[in-house]
C-alpha cells in the first residue's frame, strides 16, 4: 500500500531498532525495550504495520490478539512522527492492521487509552466512526495498578466489525 512517499507495511525484525529510535520523538507513548519491539516485529508481525516514507520509519502499530479475546485485535501502541501527523497516517494504519491476514476474523479492536489523550481519542473515535460501529469506553488498568505515578488506562473496544470484504481480505502488507 503506498501514496505520497508513505508505504504501510508487515514489520521486520529489522524494523525494532527505527521504531524504539523514533519513540521520543513521538512521544506521549512509554519506550520500552529494544528487545519488546524485536518480539512485536517478528512474533508480532501478522498483527502490526509500519509506515515508512523515503526509507524512513515514521510510524507503526504495535497489536496483538489477546488468547483471552479470541475475536480482538488489541492495539498495544500506535504512534506517528510529528512530521508525517495530520495527514491521516494513524487511520490509515489502523486500516491496514484490520486488513492483514492475522486480522482476518477480528470482530472488536480494543486498545487502552489515558483520558487527557485527545489525539489518541480522537483516532479511535474517526475509526469506529467509518465503520458505523459504537466505540465503547470503560475501565481499562487503573492508576493503582501501576508502581509509578501514571494516568488510568481506560478500555475502548469497537465493534462488532463486519467480516472482511473479499478484496481487504486479500490485502497482505508483506
Ligand atoms: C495519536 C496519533 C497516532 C494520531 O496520528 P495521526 O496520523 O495524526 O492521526 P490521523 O491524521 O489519522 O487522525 C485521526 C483522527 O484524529 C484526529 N486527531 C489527530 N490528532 C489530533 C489531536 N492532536 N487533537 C485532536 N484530534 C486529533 C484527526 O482530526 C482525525 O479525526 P477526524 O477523522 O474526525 O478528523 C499521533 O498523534 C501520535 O503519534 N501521538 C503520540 C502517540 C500517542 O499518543 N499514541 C496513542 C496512544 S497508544
Amino acid at each position: 500500500m503506498s501514496d505520497l512517499g508513505l508505504s504501510l507495511r508487515r514489520p521486520r525484525p529489522e524494523d525494532a531498532a527505527a521504531i524504539w529510535r523514533l519513540l521520543p520523538a513521538i512521544g506521549g507513548l512509554e519506550r520500552n525495550t529494544a528487545y519488546a519491539y524485536l518480539l512485536l516485529c517478528s512474533h508480532f508481525a501478522d498483527t502490526s504495520i509500519v509506515a515508512e516514507r523515503g526509507g524512513e520509519v515514521v510510524g507503526f502499530v504495535a497489536g496483538y490478539r489477546p488468547p483471552t479475546q479470541p475475536d480482538a485485535v488489541f492495539v498495544w501502541q500506535v504512534g506517528v512522527a510529528p512530521s508525517a501527523r495530520g495527514e491521516g497516517l494513524g487511520g490509515r494504519m489502523l486500516d491496514g492492521v484490520l486488513a492483514m491476514p492475522g486480522c482476518r476474523d477480528v470482530r472488536y479492536l480494543t486498545a487502552t487509552v489515558s483520558p487527557d489523550n485527545e489525539a489518541s481519542l480522537a483516532l479511535f473515535r474517526a475509526f469506529a466512526r467509518r465503520r458505523q460501529v459504537p466505540c465503547e469506553e470503560g475501565p481499562g488498568f487503573p492508576a493503582p495498578l501501576f508502581p509509578e505515578p501514571h494516568p488510568d488506562e481506560n478500555l475502548i473496544r469497537i465493534g462488532p466489525l463486519a467480516a472482511p470484504s473479499r478484496k481487504e481480505s486479500h490485502a497482505d502488507h508483506r
